[in-house]
């Protein structure tokens, strides 16, 4: 059965992207068909558009790592035809066709069957951006993180994962302070529940290896520079968990924070998070992240023929929120 899908082919010094039409069969094996009615766009997507990216394992690749869609063909009795599912993370949009086309082939062990009440196009402006900011959360709260401690710090924060992060922190009762370099979003990001919002510098003051202590925790999905200084400007005791890279993979620190603060750096990783976990924070991810919430941070909703532009405006920081994408029209 042919359908439409978004194609990253790799050139010798560029990536080309194209819309074209795929056949069931030049899907990868798998035990589940799935009618995709939904994805949306995330940081890696537009990493595999990059030349030379190391994130691509496959050409040509279906990018897109969140889909939600409705099972058409299913040889696990445990996940029926008809049930709405999410995928998302493992190899998906990177090693093998993800969600940036109308039908998707996944292996049962990749699937998470939606709750009641979860409709697949709120799954999928939750999804990867919001399960990590949730699970960045959940180490938050393992390491002692509690409401009213002081105010936690969230970098990035008009992104996908910064803003999840924003709503989820706010609606549990934390005090958050939301980092931006976007003056436009400042409004946004009050209405998500930041109490306050500061610059991309305002992040630590000077200071070489420890700042004024000001956050007792932090989400930080940005890296580089900007973590260093967020380690810097802990207070004594306070955590930040650390998912992502957009301003820069490496990481200059000294041991200070660490032994004379006490301070804990904590690793979040949504891809390989074992699926018996992933069921569990799906089970209950409204009651973090609120539906009225997660719609009010969908910036737009864009068919496969208006990616590519999407995909350079992530690149250059543009994009506010969450951008949703209709794969079935091009
Ligand atoms: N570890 C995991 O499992 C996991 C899961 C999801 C995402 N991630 C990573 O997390 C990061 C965010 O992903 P996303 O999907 O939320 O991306 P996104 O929606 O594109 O948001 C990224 C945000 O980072 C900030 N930013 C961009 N370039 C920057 C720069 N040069 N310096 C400082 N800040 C910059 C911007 O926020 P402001 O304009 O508001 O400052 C931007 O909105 C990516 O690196 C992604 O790969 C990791």
């Amino acid at each position: 059965m042919p359908f439409l899908a978004f194609l990253a082919t790799r050139a010798d010094e560029s990536v080309q992207t194209s819309v074209e039409e795929l056949d069931d069969a030049e899907l990868p094996d798998g035990d589940v068909l799935v009618d995709v009615e939904w994805s949306a766009v995330n940081y890696k997507d537009a990493m595999v558009t990059t030349p030379g990216n190391r994130v691509a394992r496959r050409s040509p690749l279906v990018p897109g790592v969140d889909l939600a869609g409705r099972v058409l063909e299913s040889t696990d009795p445990t996940i029926p035809t008809g049930t709405n599912v999410l995928v998302h993370g493992y190899d998906l949009g990177v090693a093998q066709h993800g969600g940036f086309a109308a039908r998707a082939r996944v292996p049962a062990s990749w699937v998470v069957p939606l709750p009641d009440g979860l409709t697949t196009r709120r799954a999928a402006a939750i999804g990867t951006a919001g399960f990590t900011a949730v699970l960045s959360l959940d180490k938050l709260q393992q390491a002692g993180l509690r409401p009213g401690v002081g105010p936690v710090l969230v970098t990035g924060a008009s992104g996908g994962v910064g803003s999840m992060a924003v709503a989820a922190l706010a609606g549990q009762g934390y005090e958050v302070v939301a980092s931006t370099g976007k003056q436009a979003e400042h409004g946004y990001l009050r209405e998500l529940g930041a109490s306050e919002v500061v610059g991309r510098d305002g992040v630590a003051d000077a200071g070489r290896v420890l700042a004024s202590e000001r956050w007792a925790g932090a989400v930080d999905c940005v890296g580089g520079e900007t973590l260093s200084a967020v380690l810097r400007a802990l207070r004594y005791g306070g955590a930040v968990a650390a998912s992502g890279l957009t301003a820069g993979s490496s990481l200059e620190t000294t041991v200070y924070p660490f032994i004379v603060r006490g301070v804990s750096l904590l690793g979040v990783d949504s891809v390989q998070t074992p699926i018996e976990e992933r069921r569990r924070i799906w089970a209950t991810i409204e009651e973090v992240l609120p539906g009225p919430t997660v719609d009010s941070m969908v910036a737009k909703e864009v068919a496969l023929g208006e990616l590519r532009g999407v995909l350079d405006d992530v690149l250059a920081a543009k994009v506010r929120g969450r951008v949703l994408v209709r794969p079935a029209t091009s």
